[in-house]
């Protein structure tokens, strides 16, 4: 049989037995497409397996691997074209939108859920806004995450004579010589697309501010995308991946938070589902390892909520597992014990935070201070600030800026604008 025609015959013999049935005891099947697969990310998530198993559902994990989800939006997105999106996927910030208008996503199934468990009340309206579609809510948030985090491993700056941890970019590059002369990796990074990013916020962050910031990446404001502090952050970036492994390619955010772990490096530059790695290796905050704002960013806060849209699907068992997700999810128990695991902060406003270790609770004053003013920023890296034609503009320009070492960072700030400009 030619490849094709089995696949067809998959397919039609798949069709005639839907999951569902084939689970006899279960009350519904959910399949659920997300990215969180590092051993930290993962044990995380089974809180949440485990929950929607023990309600008498069939989860069908459709886990993609790959940190900032762009394989898993891939997956997806074929997935949605071929009439065949999951029940859940996780989709953020204003890509939500974008899947609302297209008409994929449920239109009210999440409203009872949400109404008696009084989402408008336990939400702040920054998050609710951005999981509804047109007045319903269409997803599921989980939890904030903040972005500009920097990860230190003591021991090693103990080894380099580093006294504290760095406040500014000019003691972040201090600091870096020093674990360097020291024989450490100053700065564990692998170079994929959305970590070089991240990274990059970061820096924008530090010398822009928040309303530099916001200018750039959530208004996109051709003056500031292309001015000199644009370039003065790619000079910076410059110099960072100065201080990292010359030969570290492509690889997962995770081994980089390892090298941190095991001390082979000093420092990494990201959001805090890096503490469930440091977590999940049995470590301490405040004592294996230390947690500080990006240098040059204390007071700001890059927010990155995650959440799991709900697809328009007919059968009704499905439907039935979506409003068990939804009402686990924002329930007290998983939004303590999953935020415990995954390193963020529950999205709920009413969990005691003293069951959270001092990273955690220095996130959650932080963003409660951040967001009186404008500190609070949504991360472009991490899909919450723009849509991903544009975002993927930025990725690709910070990438060609940072494989080419000759590239002129006033330049990659005129290509930068020209890019967003032609992605928008
Ligand atoms: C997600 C996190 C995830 C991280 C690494 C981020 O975009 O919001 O939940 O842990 O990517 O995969």
């Amino acid at each position: 049989m030619k490849a094709t025609t089995r696949l067809a015959a998959v397919i039609s013999l798949a069709s005639l037995f839907p999951l569902a049935a084939l689970a006899a005891d279960s009350k519904g099947s959910i399949e659920v497409t997300h990215w969180w697969t590092s051993a930290g990310e993962s044990a995380a998530m089974d809180v949440l397996r485990n929950q929607v198993k023990a309600d008498g559902f069939t989860w069908k994990d459709n886990a993609v691997a790959g940190g900032g989800g762009a394989a898993a939006m891939t997956v997806l997105k074929t997935r949605a074209v071929s009439g065949n999106p999951p029940g859940a996927a996780q989709i953020k910030g204003p890509d939500i939108q974008d899947w609302g208008q297209l008409g994929l996503l449920t239109e009210d199934g999440l409203d009872d859920v949400a109404k008696s468990e009084g989402w408008d009340k336990l939400l702040s309206p920054t998050v609710a806004k951005i999981v509804q579609y047109d007045g319903h809510y269409v997803a599921v948030p989980f939890n904030i995450h903040r972005v500009n985090w920097l990860w230190i491993n003591p021991e090693a700056f103990k080894k380099a004579g580093i006294a504290k941890a760095p406040t500014t970019l000019d003691e972040l590059f201090a600091a870096a010589d020093k674990l360097k002369a020291a024989g450490i990796i100053p700065i564990a990074h692998g170079d994929q697309p959305w970590q070089n990013s991240t990274v990059f916020e970061d820096i924008v962050l530090a010398v822009m501010g928040p309303e530099g910031y916001n200018k750039a990446f959530v208004q996109l404001d051709q003056k500031t995308l292309t001015g000199a502090d644009m370039a003065k952050s790619f000079a910076a970036l410059k110099k960072l991946t100065g201080y990292m492994d010359p030969n570290r390619g492509p690889q997962d955010w995770n081994q980089a938070t390892a090298q941190v772990i095991q001390g082979k490096a000093g420092m990494q530059a990201m959001g805090d589902w890096a503490k469930s790695e440091w977590s999940n290796a049995k470590k301490v905050a405040g004592k294996d390892y230390q947690c500080v704002p990006f240098p040059g960013t204390a007071g700001s806060y890059t927010y990155n909520v995650d959440s799991l849209a709900m697809f328009k699907v007919k059968d009704e068992g499905t439907v039935a597992a979506q409003k068990d997700v939804a009402k686990i999810a924002l329930g007290t128990h998983f939004q303590t014990v999953f935020n415990q695991n995954k390193g963020s902060i529950p999205v709920r406003n009413d969990i005691d935070m003293k069951q959270f270790d001092e990273c955690a609770q220095a996130s959650a004053k932080d963003f409660a201070e951040a967001s009186k003013g404008d500190g609070a920023q949504p991360s472009m890296a991490h899909n919450m600030a723009t849509n991903l034609a544009v975002q993927g503009a930025v990725f690709d320009t910070v990438n060609a800026f940072i494989s080419d070492k000759n590239a002129d960072p006033a330049k990659a700030a005129q290509q930068l604008g020209a890019a967003i400009k032609a992605a928008q």
